[in-house]
């Protein structure tokens, strides 16, 4: 790690996202907690992976420390000043330093406009540029994101999905962003390209000085891409570490069943008997105790009871009253092998 990765731009604390549940005649009937408790720190420069299932939160994560979705309670602190209450008009100014890359890049792109006209139109809001000065960084970006300038008289539709992706990260560059919010920046995309679009994101990382919230549900690109990784399960971060130890010794039994699942070598599995069954508990209707119980392998009466606080155990930290206490299944050994 370099002395500038060990400085802080984040800092998330408790942060509380609610979904009204409206029932007959638009009452509310009950909540659902797409984020409920979630803190962690973003250091200078770094990758943090940020995975779990489907609908376990990544997503809302990612709009309300953009600031798109409003928190419920909680605080986010970028370089120690913080933003969760602000006003729009502070909003605006951080928008540019903190970007969220939607997981749909096209979605993003008005198929009305020439993308020249789409990459423009932040600088046109923002900034206080001539025209002149905005066509040159628009061909400027084109180029960093590996575009021909040429591409700025296109439309969307005209250009793969992989060249979308690269306009949608050169749309967030034209404001010069500090921390850029990748919303599984590789789904739908072929193996051959996501390789070369992963390549573009650690280059582009070297060359603006960005720092990186990855959200994958894919755990080889997360390993291959990340510094650190977020393991969130239905609202909460259940276990946060470095990358090696998350994934060589994962101290949450999630984050165990989630490394089992990933089909190894030869599409042997390493560990039998570990599966995740099951679907998560109701985001609406946690139960009493660890939200993970009712999948978990090892719960105890306390998991019940107990909602776990965050274990430290070496670099990870996990929400496991066991954590530490329990691994994953040994191999089993092949006889005669
Ligand atoms: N605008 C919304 N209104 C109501 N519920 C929502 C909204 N956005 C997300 N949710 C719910 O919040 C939970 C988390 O969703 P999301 O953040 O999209 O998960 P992920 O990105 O991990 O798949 C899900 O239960 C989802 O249905
Ligand atoms: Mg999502």
């Amino acid at each position: 790690m370099t002395q500038r990765q060990t400085e802080q731009v984040l800092e998330v604390k408790d942060l509380t996202v609610r979904f009204p549940i409206r029932g007959v005649f638009g009452r509310q009937d009950g909540a659902i907690k797409a984020l409920d408790g979630v803190t962690f720190e973003l250091h200078h420069g770094e990758i943090l992976g940020l995975v779990g299932e489907s609908g376990c939160g990544k997503s809302t994560l990612g709009k309300t420390l953009m600031g798109i979705q409003k928190p419920t309670a909680g605080s986010i602190q970028l370089d120690g000043k913080e933003i969760a209450g602000r006003t729009p008009k502070e909003a605006r100014a951080l928008r540019r330093r903190l970007q969220y890359a939607y997981q749909d890049p096209g979605a993003s792109l008005d198929p009305r406009w020439k993308i020249g006209r789409s990459l423009e139109e932040p600088l046109i809001i923002h900034a206080n540029l001539p025209r002149e000065e905005r066509l040159q960084k628009v061909t400027e970006i084109l180029q960093a994101v590996g575009l021909p300038a040429g591409h700025a008289d296109l439309f969307p539709h005209e250009i793969s999905g992989g060249q979308q992706r690269r306009v949608g990260l050169a749309r967030i560059l034209m404001l010069n962003p500090e921390v850029v919010i990748l919303d599984e920046p590789t789904a739908g995309l072929d193996v051959s390209v996501q390789a070369t679009v992963l390549r573009l994101f650690a280059d582009l990382r070297e060359t603006f000085d960005l720092t990186y919230i990855f959200i994958s549900h894919d755990l080889s690109v997360v390993r291959l891409m990340c510094h650190r990784v977020a393991v969130m399960y239905l609202g909460r971060i259940v276990e946060i570490g470095p990358v090696d130890e998350i994934m060589n010794a994962p101290k949450h039994p999630y984050t165990q069943s989630l490394l089992a699942a990933i089909p190894k070598v030869n599409g042997i599995r390493v560990t039998e008997n570990f599966w995740l069954e099951g679907e998560p508990a109701d985001a609406a209707h946690l139960p009493k105790g660890c939200r993970f119980q009712g999948r978990c392998p090892h719960v105890q009466p306390l998991c019940r009871e107990q909602d776990p606080p965050d274990r430290t155990v070496g670099a990870q930290s996990a929400a496991c009253h066991f954590a530490g206490e329990i691994y994953p299944p040994v191999p089993k050994q092949r006889e005669n092998a």
